[in-house]
């Protein structure tokens, strides 16, 4: 059976975690598709951002993006259609997202969230399912307006 792909990008901010992020990907048998960036120079999110969401959106996959605070890769991946970003900093807002928002791009900051917790946060974004149900409804709202 082939490896599930999980994308993958970050700034320079967020490049020595997203390579963490990884390097765990890779122990859990997924596949990571990194779009970048490749070191700590400094760039631009919003164009990885771009990279990343059409890499999820084409392969129909997850993706995790990491910036110095989660937030400007959040605002860039939200702005593509179909893409539902949120910031996670515990595991809590992580589940939730999952479960009720059908959060397809982890976003994490490297500068506000230690190493131990962004691991826990995407083994339970890799781990949890979204309940449907209700919570569809709402999702397909959100791409209404
Ligand atoms: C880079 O300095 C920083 O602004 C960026 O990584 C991010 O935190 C923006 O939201």
């Amino acid at each position: 059976m082939s490896k599930i792909k999980v994308a993958l990008g970050s700034d320079h901010a967020g490049y020595a975690l997203k390579e963490t992020l990884k390097q765990h990907l890779i122990v859990r048998g997924f596949e990571p598709v990194d779009v970048g960036t490749m070191s700590t120079d400094s760039c631009d999110y919003p164009a990885i951002a771009k990279d990343l969401c059409k890499t999820v959106l084409d392969e129909n996959i997850h993706g995790v993006l990491v910036c110095g605070t989660g937030i400007g890769m959040s605002m860039a991946a939200n702005r593509h259609e179909g893409i539902r970003a949120a910031v996670c900093a515990n595991a809590f807002q992580c589940e939730m997202t999952r479960k009720h928002n059908d959060c397809n791009v982890l976003c994490v900051g490297e500068r506000v969230t230690g190493v131990g917790a962004a691991l826990s946060i995407l083994d339970i974004f890799l781990d949890t399912e979204f309940e449907g149900g209700r919570h569809q409804r709402r999702v397909d709202l959100i791409e209404l307006d």
